[in-house]
């Protein structure tokens, strides 16, 4: 056990020496005066006046000193906490006044500046066009299908009854691609997605296909190397001529309006049979006297030319794996970009390629 200190003299207490006071009191002074910020003074408050600070375990040890001692050292104690208080405070004012100055500069808003224009971005006109036609046949019950760009010459050509023989196949223009045992084209149609629909999935199939396909045409207003199809195909049992007519009329009256409807001109596909051109009513004249016999729209036709069609041709569904003595179908397929330009008038189909917002932004800004 160890005995009483003996060595312990209260009075010589070290904290409590004037030096040492003075010493705290002079720490507190030039931390206070470099603090630069109300941050910062308030954690020089914490370290200098705190219940761990120097002054305030001094003032601590004040108990422990015998009576005659005492008082002196409370006075000294006493004097410097009163003075760190002081200055503290003081630096407040001072530091309160200059942050309030500052904010009002930097946080100063110009209410006479004109906005920031940045424009805001939105989806490619084509891209919100191919949906919303999309959910005109989603919306009646049909599924949206798709396919590769790069697609096999079979399902781009033999699958849809157009042999390698086949005289149609030079109507389309093909971008074939290298090396040339690969038998790969660049799609010159959506009509292969038909196909690949066909031949992975069991009938009653009623599908949408938009997509982009290729082919060797030259650029100009109405004509580009790559555009825009969408296809319809359905394929169940009982299905004739006259529910093509009728989702073909649907579209049309959901594109472009109460009465424009459709008329069908015999044609020739070698995937459908019989087939047949559909014309839409000129959404301009509506095909009225005396309009039409003006209209730049129509020509003066009352009719304008949207895209191919007919009745699945049984051979079709035969290269898919579709039994047509069971099922019979309809398919047709029209340009988007060129569907677009009715709905829109536009006069020159370039401005779907070539990225200038002022074209863009007329379709508003619908993300
Ligand atoms: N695929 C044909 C074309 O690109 C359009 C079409 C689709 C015609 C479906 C009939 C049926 O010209």
């Amino acid at each position: 056990m160890s005995g009483p200190n003996t060595d312990y003299d209260p009075v010589e207490v070290t904290p409590l020496k004037a030096e040492e006071v003075e010493a705290m009191r002079e720490a507190a002074f030039a931390a206070i005066a470099a603090a630069s910020d109300l941050e910062e003074l308030k954690q020089v408050r914490t370290e200098h006046t705190g219940d761990r600070s120097p002054l305030a375990l001094a003032n601590r040890e004040i108990r422990a000193l015998p009576p005659q001692a005492r008082k002196e050292a409370g006075q000294r104690v006493g004097q410097a906490r009163g003075a760190v208080s002081k200055a503290l405070a003081a630096r407040q004012v001072v530091l309160e006044a200059e942050h309030e100055e500052r904010m009002l500069v930097e946080e100063a808003v110009d209410v006479t500046l004109p906005t920031a224009r940045t424009p805001r971005g939105a989806r490619h006109p084509l891209t919100t066009g191919a949906e919303l036609i999309a959910d005109i046949f989603v919306a009646m019950g049909w599924e949206v299908a798709e396919g590769p760009l790069v697609e096999a010459e079979w399902l781009n050509f033999d699958a849809l009854n157009l042999g390698p023989d086949h005289p149609a196949r030079t109507m389309q223009d093909t971008f074939w691609t290298e090396p040339p045992e690969n038998h790969l084209v660049l799609r010159t149609h959506t009509s292969p997605v038909q196909a690949r629909t066909m031949l992975t999935r069991r009938p009653p199939i009623y599908v949408v296909c938009p997509g982009r396909v290729f082919r060797t045409d030259e650029y100009d207003a109405t004509h580009s190397p790559m555009f825009h199809q969408v296809e319809g195909l359905v394929v169940d049992e009982g299905i004739t001529m006259a529910h093509l007519k009728g989702s073909l009329d649907h579209f049309a009256t959901a594109m472009f309006g109460e009465g424009i409807t459709t008329r069908f001109r015999p044609s020739y596909f070698p995937f459908t049979e019989p087939s047949a051109e559909v014309d839409l009513v000129c959404f301009v004249c509506r095909g009225r006297e005396p309009d039409v016999a003006t209209c730049r729209t129509c020509r003066g036709e009352g009719w304008i030319e949207w895209g191919g069609c007919g009745v699945v041709n049984p051979r079709v569904l035969v290269a898919c794996g579709v039994d047509p003595e069971r099922y019979t179908g309809f398919a047709f397929g029209m340009g988007i970009d060129r569907t677009l330009m009715f709905r829109h008038g536009i006069g020159d189909l370039r401005g779907f390629f070539e990225g200038d917002v002022r074209f863009t932004t007329a379709f508003g800004t619908e993300i």
